[in-house]
């Protein structure tokens, strides 16, 4: 906790500079930009960072709470029982079949069977559920810093993101992590095939 206290000041103040250059070119418009967006909107999709979101007043609390999870990572890394870490078990179809069942378990009710963040325990939230099937592919989605999520949770950035840290062994969160990586395989599926 120390460690996040410590830094969110900075994040905070690195994240108003990003808003206010952001700002300065709000008006040279961008793809398929919505020309109202409403008050409180979850705008959360893959082409989610069009520029006109970014600016004061634009962007919705949800997104800032997504983003100084980002930044976080970006400016910070992660905390010293994260750092560096890798996952045993990358492409290896036993533990992507066990992290088939331990994500059933316990992310789909809000994550969604598809990672589409639309699972029923999920749909109240702001911010919302990540779409776990498009972040995966994102270049923030190493192994340190999904462990470091999974394990510490949300509550230092005001999500509902749970902490797993005292739920599932670290092997647990690495069989979920190759799971998601091999892009939610049916059961009895090939992944990568
Ligand atoms: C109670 C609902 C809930 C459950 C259960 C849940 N999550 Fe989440 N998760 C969220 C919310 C809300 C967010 C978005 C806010 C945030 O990033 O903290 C999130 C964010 C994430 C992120 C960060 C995505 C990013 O872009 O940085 C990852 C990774 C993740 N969840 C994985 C999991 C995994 C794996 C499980 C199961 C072990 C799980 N979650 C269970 C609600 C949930």
């Amino acid at each position: 906790m120390g460690w996040i206290a410590r830094r969110l000041g900075i994040v905070a103040g690195s994240m108003a500079a990003i808003l206010v250059c952001a700002a300065a070119g709000h008006s040279q418009g961008g793809k398929d930009v919505p020309k109202d967006v409403p008050k409180g909107f979850d705008y959360w999709q893959p082409d989610w960072m069009v520029r006109e979101l970014w600016g004061p007043g634009r962007m919705p609390r949800s997104m800032m709470v997504r983003l100084l999870r980002h930044t976080t990572y970006m400016q910070f890394s992660v905390p010293d029982a994260y750092a560096g870490a890798k996952s045993p078990f990358a492409g290896d179809r036993a533990a992507i079949a066990a992290g088939r069942k331990l994500y059933a378990d316990k992310c789909l009710r809000c994550h969604s069977a598809d990672g589409m963040g639309s699972g029923e325990a999920g749909l109240a939230l702001s911010p919302s559920p990540a779409l776990l099937a498009y972040m995966i592919r994102r270049p923030v989605a190493v192994d340190e810093y999904l462990l470091w999520t999974i394990a510490d949770g949300g509550k230092q950035f005001d999500s509902e993101m749970p902490a797993f840290k005292d739920d599932l062994p670290r092997d647990d969160i690495w069989r979920i992590i190759a799971y998601v990586r091999a892009g939610f395989p049916a059961e009895g599926a090939t992944p990568g095939k």
